[in-house]
C-alpha cells in the first residue's frame, strides 16, 4: 500500500456524496489520499458527480473499477440489500473497502465476508461513523475509567434510545440528474425466520436504525448482547431488552414526523450515570453532547464535556484513509460488526410484531 492511498467509488448516490465523497475529496485537497474514479449505475449522475468533485476518471460500471489496478481501496455506498454481493466482488478483487451499515441482511453472509477480507489480506470497514464522533470519543475514556476505577459502583443498565425524526436537518442538497437510467429491484436477503411481510418491514427498520444503537452498545461494553425479548410497532417503533453479562441493556425507539432526532444512551452506574446524547447523522456542525453524574460534597453533581466540533463522517473518512496507510486500526472492522449481525438475528427472530 502506498503511504497516500488511492480510492475508487462505486455508487455515489445521496449518502455516497454527501456523508462520504464530499469527505474524502476534502481529505484528497489536504493531501491524504487520492480519488482515482467513480462508477454509479446512473452515468449521469455520475458524470455530474465527477464534475463537481474534481474527479478525472468515471468507470462504466463497477467491474471495470475494479479492473484498475491503481485503486487500492473502494467506498461503496449502496442502499444495503446490495451490500452482500458488492463487497463480495471487490474483496475478490483484492481491494480494500468500506461500506454503509448495516453490513448485510445474515449472519452466514456477514461471516463469508469477514473471511474472504481475512484470506485476501485487504481491510473492510463498516460505517458505524458514531465509533468515530469526538463526543463519543470522549465518553469512551470515561466509561472505561469509571467502570474500572469503582467510584460509580458497579454499571447496571444500559439504556439506548433512538427516536428518530428529522435526520437530514438542512444539510446541503446533493447533486442530482436528470437520469432516466432504471435501476434493477433490491433484493435484500433476510434471517431464516423472517419470512412474513410485517417481520421483513421491522428488520429492514432494526438494521436501518437500530443497528447504530446495537453497534454503540457493543463498542462500549466490549462484550456481545444477548437478546431476551422484543417487540416491535411494524417499521415504526421497537423495544428490545438484552443482557451482556450481568449488566441489562434496552434498545427502543420510535419512527416520527418530529423536526428533532432524539437519540442517547445512558450507562447507568450503581451511584452516578454517564449519559451520551449522539447527534443527528448530517449535523456536520456537532459533536456527542457528555453529561455525567456522580456523587459531589453537597449532593450530587453533573458534568458535561464539550467535545471539540466536528463531523462524525468527516472523522470517520479520515480514519479509513489512515488506516489504509497503516497509521492506525480500524474502529469499526466488520470483524466486530458480527456481533451486531448475530444480535439482530436474534432480535427479529423472538420478535412480536404487531
Ligand atoms: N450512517 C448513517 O447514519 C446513514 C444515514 C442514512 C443512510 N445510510 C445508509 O446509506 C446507504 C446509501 O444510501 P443513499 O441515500 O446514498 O442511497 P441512494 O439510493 O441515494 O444511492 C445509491 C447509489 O448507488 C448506485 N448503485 C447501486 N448499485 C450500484 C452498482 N452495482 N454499481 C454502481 N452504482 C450502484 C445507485 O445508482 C445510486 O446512485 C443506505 O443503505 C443507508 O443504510 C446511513
Amino acid at each position: 500500500m502506498s503511504k497516500k492511498p488511492r480510492l475508487g467509488f462505486i455508487g455515489v448516490g445521496m449518502m455516497g456524496q454527501i456523508a462520504h465523497l464530499a469527505n474524502y475529496a476534502r481529505l484528497r485537497d489536504e493531501g491524504e489520499c487520492e480519488i482515482v474514479g467513480i462508477t454509479d449505475l446512473k452515468p449521469l449522475l455520475a458524470r455530474a458527480v465527477a464534475e463537481k468533485y474534481h474527479v478525472p476518471r468515471i468507470y462504466e460500471n463497477a467491474t471495470e473499477l475494479l479492473q484498475d489496478p491503481s485503486i487500492d481501496a473502494v467506498v461503496c455506498i449502496q442502499q444495503w440489500p446490495n451490500n452482500y454481493a458488492l463487497v463480495k466482488q471487490i474483496l475478490l478483487a483484492g481491494k480494500s473497502v468500506m461500506t454503509e451499515k448495516p453490513m448485510v441482511g445474515r449472519l452466514d453472509e456477514a461471516q463469508e465476508l469477514v473471511a474472504l477480507a481475512q484470506e485476501k489480506g485487504v481491510l473492510y470497514a463498516v460505517g458505524f461513523m458514531k465509533r468515530y464522533d469526538a463526543g463519543v470519543e470522549v465518553a469512551k475514556h470515561l466509561f472505561e475509567e469509571f467502570r474500572h476505577n469503582g467510584e460509580l459502583g458497579n454499571l447496571l443498565e444500559v439504556d439506548a434510545v433512538c427516536d428518530g425524526g428529522d435526520w437530514i436537518q438542512n444539510a446541503g442538497a446533493p447533486v442530482i440528474a436528470d437520469d432516466p437510467t432504471p435501476l434493477p429491484p433490491l433484493q435484500p436477503t433476510y434471517p431464516d425466520r423472517c419470512t412474513t411481510p410485517e417481520q421483513r418491514a421491522a428488520y429492514g427498520y432494526l438494521v436501518n436504525i437500530f443497528a447504530h444503537t446495537v453497534n454503540f452498545c457493543h463498542h462500549f461494553l466490549g462484550k456481545e448482547m444477548r437478546v431476551y425479548a422484543a417487540q416491535f410497532r411494524r417499521d415504526r417503533g421497537m423495544q428490545s431488552l438484552l443482557r451482556s453479562d450481568d449488566v441489562l441493556v434496552t434498545v427502543h425507539g420510535a419512527t416520527s414526523a418530529s423536526h428533532e432526532w432524539r437519540e442517547y444512551t445512558t450507562f447507568n452506574f450503581e451511584r452516578g450515570h454517564l449519559m451520551v446524547k449522539t447527534p443527528v447523522p448530517l449535523n456536520r456542525q456537532q459533536s456527542a453532547r457528555v453529561y455525567l453524574t456522580r456523587p459531589g460534597e453537597q449532593g450530587f453533581v453533573t458534568t458535561e464535556y464539550h467535545a471539540p466540533v466536528d463531523w462524525a463522517f468527516f472523522r470517520e473518512a479520515q480514519g479509513f484513509v489512515r488506516a489504509l496507510a497503516g497509521n492506525v486500526p480500524l474502529r469499526a472492522p466488520a470483524e466486530t460488526c458480527l456481533w451486531d449481525v448475530r444480535v439482530m438475528e436474534q432480535i427479529i427472530d423472538i420478535a412480536e410484531v404487531i
